[in-house]
C-alpha cells in the first residue's frame, strides 16, 4: 500500500530566503522553518512590518535580515544558495490600498521579479503568496482555484487585487518560459497574533474595539462573509504546497463561513465585552461572499485544526498585552 508524502520536520542543511520577514504572516512562517533547523535569510523594509517580528526571528541563530526594499535591489547574498525562495512581501490591508497604492503595485511586479530571477538563477522552489482579492467580488461561490474572478480594474482595491494578478501572471510565465518550479497560493483572511492593532482588517478591528468597550463598526448590513484562517493553520498549509504542491495555485483558508454581523457577535462574546453593534455605509467592491473550496490543498494532506473561537482567544490575548 503506498503512503502519502509527509512533511519533513528537519530541514537542518535547507536554505529560505524570505521577502516581507517583518510582516505578520511571513514571521511566522520565518519561524516554522528556524524551528525545524533551516538558515533562514529575511528581506523587508518595514513599510508595514514591525522591528519587534524581527527581534523574534534574530533569536534563532539561523536567521540573517537585510533591511532592503526589495522591488529597488536585492543584497549580495554571498555564497548561499537558496533552495526556497517565498515571496510574501507586500502591504495587505485595505487601509494600505489608500495610502501606498504605487508601492504595493512595485512591490508586487518589480519586487516579485526580482526575486523570480533569483530564484532562477538559484535553481529554487519558488512561492508567490497570492490572494483570495484575485477572485474580486466573486460571481462563483464558494471559490475554487479554476474561477477567474470578478475584478474591477480601476476600484479602490485594484491596486492591490491587479498587481497580485499579475504575480501570478509572471510566476506562471517564469514556470513556461523557464521551468522554474514555482507555487502560487491563494490566501484567504487570515488573523493572529502580530497584526497591526491599526491594521484595518476586520478581526483586529473588531478585537481592539471590544477590548475598549467601544461600538463595534460593522460597513453595510453585517450580511456580507468571510472566511477567516488562523495564522498557524495558513503556515501550515504554505508548508504543504511549498514542499508537496504542483504550479497550479492552491486557496489556503479555512472554509468556515461566517456573515461579518456574526463575527462581531462571536468577538463580543469570547471577550466578555459589553460593546455594542453600529452600521455604516460598505465601501465600495466590498466582496460580498468569501469561502474558499480547499480540496487541492486537502488532497495533499492538509487540514485546519484552529477553531475560530480559540483563534480569536489567542489573538485577543495579544492585543491586551500589546495595550497594556
Ligand atoms: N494576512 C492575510 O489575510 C493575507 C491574505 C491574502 C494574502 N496575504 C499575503 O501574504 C503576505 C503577507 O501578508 P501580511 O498580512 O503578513 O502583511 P504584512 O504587511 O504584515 O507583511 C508584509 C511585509 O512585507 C514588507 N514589504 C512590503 N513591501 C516591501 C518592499 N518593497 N521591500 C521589502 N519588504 C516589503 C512589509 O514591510 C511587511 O513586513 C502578503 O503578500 C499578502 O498579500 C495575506
Amino acid at each position: 500500500m503506498s503512503k502519502s508524502p509527509k512533511l519533513l520536520d528537519d530541514l537542518s542543511g535547507k536554505n529560505f530566503l524570505v521577502a516581507g520577514a517583518a510582516g505578520f504572516v511571513p514571521s511566522y512562517v520565518c519561524e516554522n522553518y528556524l524551528k525545524k533547523g533551516a538558515r533562514v535569510v529575511g528581506l523587508d523594509n518595514f513599510i508595514t512590518g514591525s522591528k519587534s517580528n524581527v527581534e523574534i526571528l534574530n533569536n534563532y541563530e539561523n536567521f540573517d535580515f537585510h533591511e532592503v526594499n526589495i522591488y529597488e535591489s536585492l543584497p549580495d547574498f554571498g555564497d548561499i544558495k537558496f533552495d526556497y525562495i517565498l515571496s510574501l512581501a507586500s502591504p495587505a490591508s485595505p487601509i494600505d490600498f489608500k495610502i501606498i497604492p504605487l508601492e504595493i503595485m512595485r512591490v508586487n511586479s518589480e519586487g516579485t521579479l526580482n526575486l523570480l530571477e533569483l530564484a532562477k538563477e538559484h535553481n529554487s522552489v519558488f512561492l508567490e503568496a497570492s490572494t483570495s482579492e484575485v477572485y474580486g467580488d466573486p460571481e462563483v461561490h464558494p471559490q475554487v482555484e479554476s474561477y477567474v474572478g470578478h475584478v474591477n480594474p480601476i476600484g479602490p482595491r485594484s491596486c492591490y487585487d491587479e498587481s497580485k494578478r499579475f504575480a501570478e501572471a509572471m510566476t506562471m510565465s517564469f514556470k513556461n518560459k523557464y521551468n522554474v518550479d514555482t507555487r502560487i497560493i491563494r490566501i484567504f483572511n487570515t488573523y493572529g497574533p502580530r497584526m497591526r492593532p491599526n491594521d484595518g482588517r476586520v478581526i483586529p478591528n473588531f478585537i481592539n474595539q471590544a477590548l475598549r468597550g467601544d461600538d463595534i463598526t460593522i460597513y453595510g448590513d453585517g450580511s456580507q462573509t468571510r472566511s477567516f484562517s488562523f495564522v498557524t493553520d495558513l503556515v501550515n498549509a504554505m508548508e504543504h504546497v511549498l514542499m508537496l504542491g504542483d504550479h497550479m495555485p492552491y486557496n489556503i483558508g479555512n472554509p468556515d463561513e461566517y456573515s461579518i454581523k456574526e463575527a462581531a457577535e462571536i468577538i463580543v462574546k469570547s471577550i466578555g465585552s459589553d460593546s455594542k453593534l453600529t452600521y455604516c455605509d460598505l465601501p465600495k467592491d466590498d466582496p460580498k461572499r468569501r469561502r474558499p473550496v480547499i480540496d487541492r490543498v486537502a488532497s495533499l494532506g492538509y487540514g485546519p485544526v484552529v477553531t475560530f473561537e480559540e483563534g480569536l482567544r489567542e489573538t485577543a490575548e495579544f492585543f491586551k498585552n500589546f495595550r497594556s
